[in-house]
Parts: C-alpha cells; sequence; structure tokens
C-alpha cells in the first residue's frame, strides 16, 4: 500500500541503484576476494595523523568547529586547495568551492546547468555513478568514442554538432573504470574543440596524483583558454580518506556563484570538523610522502593483476595497463555477458563488476572492471584463479 502514498518523480523513476554499491552490500561473506570497490587500502591510511588533525581542530577551532558555516567552505582548506592545485594550474582561493566528496561536485554542476532531457557527452565507458548523479537530474546521457587515448576529438566534434550538449564530462587521468590516461596531445586536441564549439566541460580528476609510474599530465582545464570553461573537480578521498567526504572543485566566473546557491539546497556545507582537520592534515603533513608509500603498494599489486591475467586471460581477451589509479578494465570478447559470471564467480569467493552499468549507452557486456588496491598480490593472484574457473578460461 505504501508504494501509492510517494510518487516518485518521472527523473527518480529512471534511476536505478549503483551496481559497485549493491555488489558491495552482499561482500560480507568473508571468505570473497573482491575486485569490485575502487577502496583504498584502510590498513594505509595515516591514522595517527588524522587522530591529531580532529584533535588540533577542537582544541584550536573550539566551537567554530561544530557551528553552522559558510556554504563556499573554510578558508584555511580553500587555501590548501588552491595550493594544491596551482601545481599544474594557478588557482586563487576565491576560485576554489570546497564539497563533499567530488560526487557532490558531480551533482552541484549537473543541477547547476542541465535541464531534463539536456544532453551530457561522456566518454565510453565512464564513471557509473556520475551517470546516476547525471540521471537524477534529467539528463540525457550519450558515449563517445575512445581509444587508448582517451576521447577521440573527431567523434566529440561530430557528438557536438549532432546533439549540442549542455556539458562534456571527462575523467582524462586513471580513468575509472578503465585506467585509462589521456596523452597531453589528447588533451590539446580535445581542448581544441571544446574552446571552438564553446561547449563547457566537467573534469572530475580524483585519481591523477595516484601515479606509479610515467609522467603526470597537467589537467585539461590547464590548456590555453580552458579554465574558463572548465569545473574541475579534486577530492580527499582516493589519496587521503574517502571517510572524510571532503572535495573540492575549482571554476572561474558567474558559475562559482550558481555552485554555491545550488550547494545551499542540497546540504547547506560540508562538515566543517573534517574541512578543518582536512586542512590541518594538509598545512602540517606531507601527503606527497604519504602517496608515494601508497603508490609504491598499489604498484606491486597492479603487477600482480597485470601478470595474473597475462598468465590467465583467453586469446584475444585485453586487458589495460594503467600507471596509476586503481582500476584493470577487462574486455573478453565474444558474446559472454560479464554480468551473467558474477553470480558463479561470488559463489566461487571473488567479485568484480560487471562493465554494462558503465556505458551511458550501447554497453559492452563482455567487459568488467577488476580494481587491484585493496588485496595483497598473493590474494589477487588466488582471485584471479577463481574468477578464471568462473569464466571457464
Ligand atoms: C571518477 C570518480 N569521480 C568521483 C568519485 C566520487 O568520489 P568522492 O565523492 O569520494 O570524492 C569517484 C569515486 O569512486 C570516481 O571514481
Amino acid at each position: 500500500m505504501t508504494e501509492d502514498v510517494f510518487r516518485l518523480s518521472s527523473r527518480f523513476a529512471q534511476m536505478k541503484s549503483s551496481p559497485v554499491r549493491d555488489i558491495l552490500a552482499v561482500l560480507g561473506r568473508g571468505d570473497i576476494i573482491s575486485f569490485a570497490g575502487g577502496i583504498p587500502d584502510p590498513t594505509l591510511f595515516e591514522l595517527a595523523d588524522f587522530r591529531e588533525s580532529f584533535a588540533y581542530t577542537l582544541e584550536n577551532y573550539g566551537p567554530r568547529a561544530l557551528q553552522y558555516a559558510s556554504t563556499i567552505g573554510e578558508p584555511e582548506l580553500r587555501e590548501q586547495a588552491a595550493k594544491r592545485m596551482s601545481r599544474h594550474l594557478p588557482t586563487e582561493p576565491n576560485q576554489v568551492q570546497v564539497t563533499s566528496g567530488s560526487q557532490e561536485g558531480l551533482y552541484l554542476v549537473a543541477t547547476t546547468l542541465v535541464d531534463p532531457g539536456d544532453v551530457i557527452l561522456v566518454e565510453r565507458p565512464t564513471y557509473l555513478t556520475a551517470v546516476q548523479a547525471f540521471t537524477l537530474v534529467g539528463a540525457r546521457m550519450v558515449g563517445v568514442d575512445s581509444d587508448e587515448f582517451g576521447m577521440l576529438p573527431d567523434a566529440l566534434d561530430d557528438a557536438i554538432e549532432t546533439h549540442d550538449p549542455k556539458l562534456v564530462y571527462l575523467i582524462p587521468t586513471f580513468q575509472n573504470p578503465t585506467g585509462r590516461t589521456m596523452s597531453a596531445d589528447r588533451r590539446a586536441a580535445i581542448a581544441e574543440v571544446l574552446v571552438r564549439t564553446g561547449v563547457p566541460l566537467l573534469e572530475d580528476d580524483p585519481y591523477g596524483e595516484l601515479r606509479f609510474e610515467g609522467e603526470s599530465v597537467p589537467p585539461i582545464a590547464a590548456q590555453p583558454g580552458m579554465a574558463e570553461r572548465t569545473v574541475l573537480l579534486n577530492s580527499a578521498s582516493k589519496v587521503m580518506a574517502p571517510g572524510v567526504r571532503v572535495g573540492w572543485l575549482r571554476a572561474e566566473g558567474q558559475i562559482l556563484r550558481s555552485l554555491e546557491i545550488a550547494k545551499q539546497g542540497v546540504g547547506l556545507q560540508t562538515a566543517v570538523t573534517d574541512q578543518l582537520a582536512v586542512a590541518h592534515y594538509l598545512a602540517t603533513y606531507d601527503l606527497d610522502a604519504h602517496i608515494a608509500k601508497v603508490a609504491d603498494v598499489y604498484r606491486t599489486r597492479r603487477d600482480a593483476m597485470l601478470a595474473g591475467l597475462d598468465a590467465r586471460l583467453p586469446e584475444g581477451a585485453t586487458a589495460t595497463r594503467p600507471e596509476g589509479g586503481m582500476f584493470v578494465w577487462v574486455r573478453i570478447g565474444g558474446d559472454v555477458d560479464s554480468a551473467l559470471i558474477l553470480p558463479k564467480a561470488v559463489d566461487l569467493g571473488v567479485a568484480f563488476v560487471p562493465g554494462w552499468p558503465f556505458y551511458a549507452d550501447h554497453p559492452d557486456r563482455t567487459t568488467m572492471r577488476l580494481s587491484f588496491v585493496t588485496n595483497s598480490p598473493e590474494m589477487i593472484d588466488e582471485g584471479l584463479s577463481r574468477l578464471a574457473t568462473a569464466w571457464g578460461w
């Protein structure tokens, strides 16, 4: 009966629960080796530094840390965020809006710019919870073809011509789900298309600092003419800790004020205690040293996953070889739907995320996303053995 009391909005009727969160929810079974979540290894969190940062926050700021505060964010955090972003792109604290994770940034941008039915161009495949956030505002997502270097500029040009999009959404570095990084040349070519056509960019960069090898590539926002037409999202989640729910975005001009007003309506502000503690952590501790430590561990795990896949994948299957981040993207090819393999895999004690939910349209169902960050090399090898049995390789 209660179903009839609440009449869901037509936008919400399109919503599906995140398959990743659903898979994570059934992974309580201790014997399952999970390649499913993009979850930082909790044993690497800097617990003592965070304990001190929260204690400092309460002792030093007192009631301010527990009070309502500005929507745009605490000055201490905006200053630290601007400093970090300025490594690639000169950024003033007044160009920074604090968010409750970059996930909130995705929603704020979409709700500020998109009317129901408007098109957002996304990569094929793209981050599935961005698809969820965009669906909440009634956006129509259109996937644009990519190769190993990222979205194809000609395909983007054509899609802009055909669909008149409000926005292009890209994750250029260590993309979720593929682990791919867009080359510097490709960034320049994509920027050229966007500047010429006047379409704004939502650039999502939670993984960029998590590099294990190779040269770092500045964000597309740093390309000529792009800073003023890009909302660039960063997050503490993948490099510090996702539980603090702290991220920040960089933007210029009027859009900043609109995003701030949207955030007022969504959540008033990000938790002041968390903002001040993260600001203190950034000002006091060596985040680069922490990232280097994490990268050392993740590199070994990535190598274990790639070696294990090389030894087991059937003829014709492919796996990406990321230089950082958290994910390897596997394409088996043929006509087997990875979602149909998942229950058998879970029975055998291994989990992954099927590829289909990462597509805005026309999913390649023979794909799957494997995260290499949470398990030891030995567990990764055992998990891949189970996976091979489930697939019958
Ligand atoms: C590409 C991408 N964007 C945004 C997020 C959201 O991260 P958070 O809200 O924790 O910053 C994630 C998390 O997995 C992600 O992979």
